[in-house]
C-alpha cells in the first residue's frame, strides 16, 4: 500500500463506558449508561458495563498491546462521572488521577494521547435534572472541560469535545434505544442544540486551560437515494440536512441549515425557541481539526407514512458486517471530499476518529483469531481515505474502532469490533489476525 505522509497519526479508539468497568471504584458517580444497562430489556442479554474489559485495572497491558502493534496514537474518552460524580461541583481527584496515569503510560510507550470528553456516559444526576434537554447541562459541560483541560492539556495531543452528537441525539433522545432512553422524536432537538452549545463552551474552556489542539468527533454518512425518483432525492436531502449538516454547519459556518430548521419548525415552531441570541457564535469557535466517524451510508426512499417522510433501509448487494452494516469504503471517500467541498476554507484538517466492523470472532484451537474480513475492511477504508487525500481532502490520521472487543451499547457484548479479542469471562486478550495486519502495515509506513 502507498506511503502516507510522515507524522500521519495511526491509532485505535475506545470509550470509557465500553471498556473501563470498575464502575464503583475511585469515587465514580453513576452514569446514564449504568442506569440504562441495569434496566431490564434495554440491553441485549442483560449485559452491563460493570466489568467490561476491566481496562481500569488493565490499562498498562492494553497500552503495551498498542505499542507492540506500532500504533502512534490512542483515542480514549474521559468518564465525566469519574471527574465530577454528580456532574457539577467538586472535582474527584481519584478520577483525574486515573487518566493522568493512563496519559503518562501512553507517552512512556511513544503513543500520543487523544482524549474525548463526552462519549455518552452523562452523570445520572445531570440526567435527573433533564440531561441534554436542559440548557444548564451545556454549562456544566463547559466547567467539566476546564477541569480535565487544566490537568491533562500539557500532555494530550488532541481533545475532542463530544462523540457523535447526532447519534446521541437520535438514539438517546429521539428514538430511545440508547441511554437515557427518551423517545421524543424531533422534540429531542433541544438535546442536539445543547450538545452543540456545550461543545462551544468546552472549546473555550479547553483553550483557556492551554489545550494545543481541539476538535469534535462527529458521525458522518453520505445519504444515498434508493432510486432516481425525485421524491427519493428529496428524502435524501432532508435526511442529509438533519443527520450531517445540522451537527456540523453551526460549528464551521455559524448557522443551522435552512432545510433542517424548516423541518423542525413544521413539526413544532416552539422547538426553535431554545436557540438564544449568541448561541451560534459560541458554537462556531474555531477548531483545529474535525473528527470523522464513518461506518456506512444512509440509504433512503420517500415514504409519506414514515417520520419526516423518510424511510431508511440497508444498501443492497454488499458484504455485511455481523451488525448487518454494508461495507462501503467509497462512502468514506465521498464523506471526506464532501466535507472539503461544503466547508471549503473553513474546513479544518480531518481525522478519521472511528472506522471499523463487527464480526463474531472466536479464538481457534491454535490460538489464532482469523478475522481476514476485518483486515480487508481496514485496508479498503485506508485506501478510500488515501483516494480522498489525492482529491484534495486534508486528512491527518486514522483511528480504528476499536482496540478491544467491548460493550457495544444496546448490543451488549454480542458485537465484536476489536483488533484484540477479549474473553469476557477471563479477561484474556488475544490479538487477532487484523492486529498483526496492522502491525505489518505500520512497519511498512515507518
Ligand atoms: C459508534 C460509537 C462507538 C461504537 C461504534 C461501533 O457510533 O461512537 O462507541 O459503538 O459506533
Amino acid at each position: 500500500m502507498a506511503q502516507f505522509p510522515a507524522g500521519f497519526v495511526w491509532g485505535t479508539a475506545t470509550a470509557s463506558y465500553q471498556i473501563e468497568g470498575a464502575v464503583h471504584e475511585g469515587g465514580r458517580g453513576a452514569s446514564i449508561w449504568d442506569t440504562f444497562s441495569h434496566t431490564p430489556g434495554r440491553v441485549k442479554n442483560g449485559d452491563t458495563g460493570d466489568v467490561a474489559c476491566d481496562h481500569y485495572h488493565r490499562f498498562r497491558e492494553d497500552v503495551a498491546l498498542m505499542a507492540a502493534a506500532g500504533l502512534n496514537a490512542y483515542r480514549f474518552s474521559v468518564a465525566w462521572p469519574r471527574i465530577q460524580p454528580t456532574g457539577r461541583g467538586r472535582v474527584n481527584e481519584a478520577g483525574l488521577a486515573f487518566y493522568d496515569r493512563l496519559v503518562d503510560e501512553l507517552l512512556g510507550a511513544g503513543i500520543q494521547p487523544w482524549a474525548t470528553l463526552f462519549h455518552w456516559d452523562l452523570p445520572q444526576a445531570l440526567e435527573d435534572a433533564g440531561g441534554w434537554m436542559n440548557r444548564d447541562t451545556a454549562h456544566r459541560f463547559g466547567d467539566y472541560a476546564y477541569l480535565v483541560g487544566e490537568r491533562l492539556a500539557d500532555r494530550v495531543a488532541g481533545f475532542m469535545t463530544l462523540n457523535e452528537t447526532y447519534i446521541h441525539f437520535l438514539l438517546g433522545y429521539a428514538l430511545g434505544t440508547h441511554a437515557p432512553g427518551r423517545a421524543l422524536g424531533l422534540g429531542a432537538f433541544p438535546a442536539a442544540h445543547h450538545q452543540l452549545l456545550g461543545h462551544g463552551l468546552a472549546v473555550r474552556s479547553l483553550r483557556e486551560a492551554g489545550a494545543r489542539s481541539v476538535g469534535i468527533a462527529n458521525n458522518f454518512a453520505p445519504v444515498w437515494p434508493a432510486s432516481d425518483r425525485d421524491e427519493d432525492h428529496q428524502a435524501a436531502n432532508r435526511l442529509d440536512a438533519l443527520r450531517n449538516h445540522l451537527f456540523t454547519d453551526p460549528l464551521l459556518r455559524g448557522e443551522y441549515p435552512a432545510l433542517a430548521l424548516d423541518m423542525l419548525s413544521q413539526s413544532d415552531p416552539a422547538l426553535l425557541d431554545v436557540i438564544l441570541p449568541g448561541d451560534l457564535s459560541v458554537m462556531a469557535a474555531p477548531l483545529d481539526f474535525l473528527g470523522v466517524n464513518y461506518y456506512q451510508p444512509d440509504w433512503v426512499r420517500a415514504n409519506p407514512a414514515a417520520p419526516l417522510g423518510v424511510e431508511t433501509g440497508t444498501l443492497p448487494g454488499r458484504d455485511y458486517t455481523a451488525f448487518g452494516w454494508p461495507v462501503v469504503p467509497e462512502g468514506l471517500t465521498q464523506t471526506l471530499t464532501g466535507l472539503k467541498a461544503r466547508y471549503a476554507e473553513t474546513c479544518p484538517p480531518l481525522y478519521i476518529t472511528e472506522s471499523g466492523c463487527s464480526q463474531h470472532d472466536v479464538v481457534g484451537e491454535d490460538g489464532r483469531v482469523r478475522d481476514d474480513f476485518r483486515s480487508r475492511y481496514h485496508e479498503e477504508h485506508i485506501e478510500a481515505m488515501r483516494t480522498a487525500m489525492t482529491q484534495g481532502a486534508e486528512v491527518r490520521g486514522y483511528f480504528a474502532w476499536s482496540l478491544l472487543d467491548n460493550f457495544e451499547w444496546a448490543e451488549g457484548y454480542s458485537q465484536r469490533f476489536g483488533l484484540v479479542h477479549v474473553d469476557f469471562a477471563t479477561q484474556v486478550r488475544t490479538p487477532k489476525d487484523s492486529y498483526f495486519w496492522f502491525q505489518t502495515f505500520l512497519q511498512g509506513q515507518a
